[in-house]
């Protein structure tokens, strides 16, 4: 079995290329290199001992991408391929439509002059409205995004859904990521943003090996019961292995299918801060700041349709998810970057 993984360089994909190989399936990767390196491809290929095919081409390229279907058999799509910083989308939204849109437009319409018809889509907690109660079900209301991100994943999703309506032989499966964090147990792949990091956990390892001064909790006056916000934290890994159930379920399973994947359980951000300093034996610095515009008090699923359905639950806990970031950043204090 071929899979085609775009964005496969990226932190998520990498981690699903690794699941993926160690499960004897093929791996081809298109990633334009946007956001990533190409070592990544090669670490993978260390962990697992497998080869990884790799174009260095960019999604909406509809010449090179059909090129690429022309040679490999490929029997299914998982698409990561995108760009995802949700304040840089408010500053450049024609940029994230431009991305995102087509580069799911283009990747559908070449599996169909190819006849690939099995597609897993990358989505988002952030489709979901931010007027649902918690925990968030599958069923729970979409749209109301506030940022143009937010809305590239669930117009992605309408586009998917429609070709389906199109044509029921498609199967799909929109997964809706929570939030992911953690690293191989390796720590040779991980989490590699460019420039300052947005996200919680890459600020707070960053912090603690001394590239940034001292993290920022954005808002302590939240109605939780530390007043810092919460969230549904999930390890990379068992993201991951959410791909390969969702592969599995792909076969016999024509149309289109919605899977939360999170684990149900939500952690303050200093409960995270916290939890580091536990598992890593440190000190994280911190200083509480104003609220970040647009944060949620509270998200997290309800992970039991995926448990259900596609048999998989998250395995890691909150200490593995710290243990493993901190292993990632002190063996590549730099990322995939030697200097
Ligand atoms: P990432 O930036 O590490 O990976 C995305 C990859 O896609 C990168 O390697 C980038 O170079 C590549 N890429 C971007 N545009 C491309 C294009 N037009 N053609 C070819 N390659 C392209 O991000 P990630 O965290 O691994 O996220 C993967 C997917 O999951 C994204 O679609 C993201 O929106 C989604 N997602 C991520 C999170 C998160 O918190 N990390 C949460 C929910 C959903
Ligand atoms: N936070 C801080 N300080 C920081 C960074 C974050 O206090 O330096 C706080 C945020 O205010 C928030 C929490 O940590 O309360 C988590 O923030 P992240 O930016 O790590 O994650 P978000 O929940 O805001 O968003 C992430 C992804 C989105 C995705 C969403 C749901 O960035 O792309 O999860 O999947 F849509």
């Amino acid at each position: 079995m071929t899979v085609l993984v775009t964005g496969g360089m990226g932190y998520i994909g990498s981690h699903t290329c690794v699941e993926l190989l160690q499960q004897g399936m093929d791996v081809v990767i298109v990633d334009n290199l946007v956001n990533s390196s190409a070592e990544a491809g090669r670490r993978v290929e260390q962990i697992t001992n497998r080869p990884v095919t790799f174009y260095q081409i960019d999604v909406r390229d509809r010449e090179r991408l059909d090129e690429v279907f022309r040679r490999h058999e490929i029997d299914c799509v998982i698409h990561f391929a995108g760009l995802k910083a949700v304040g840089e989308s408010v500053r450049m939204p024609l940029e994230y439509y431009d991305n995102n849109l087509n580069s799911t437009i283009v990747l559908c319409q070449t599996m169909r002059a190819h006849g690939v018809k099995k597609i897993i889509f990358s989505s988002s907690a952030t489709v979901y409205s931010g007027d649902n109660e918690m925990p968030l079900y599958e069923t729970s209301r979409t749209g109301s995004c506030t940022n143009p991100y937010g809305w590239t994943k669930y117009v992605c999703e309408q586009v998917l859904r429609d070709c389906v309506a199109a044509d029921p032989t498609w199967s799909v499966v929109l997964l809706r990521y929570f939030n992911p964090v953690g690293a191989h147990a390796s720590g040779l792949i991980g989490e590699d943003p460019r420039g300052i990091p947005n996200n919680l956990m890459p600020f707070i390892s960053q912090t603690a090996i001394g590239r940034r001064e001292i993290l920022n909790v954005f808002g302590n006056d939240y109605d939780t019961p530390d007043g810092t916000c919460i969230r549904d934290y999930i390890h990379v890994v068992d993201l991951a292995r959410g791909h390969v159930a969702a592969i599995s379920y792909l076969d016999g399973h024509p149309g289109e299918s919605v899977f939360n994947l999170g684990t149900g359980r939500g952690s303050s951000v200093l409960e995270m801060v916290r939890a580091f300093e536990t598992a890593n034996h440190l000190v994280v610095p911190y200083r509480f700041a104003p609220r970040r515009a647009g944060d949620l008090p509270v998200c997290y699923a309800c992970p039991d349709k995926s448990a259900e359905i596609l048999h998989w639950r998250a395995q890691y806990n909150i200490q593995d998810m710290c243990r493993d970031s901190w292993n990632w950043q002190t063996k590549n204090p730099l990322g995939y970057a030697t200097e």
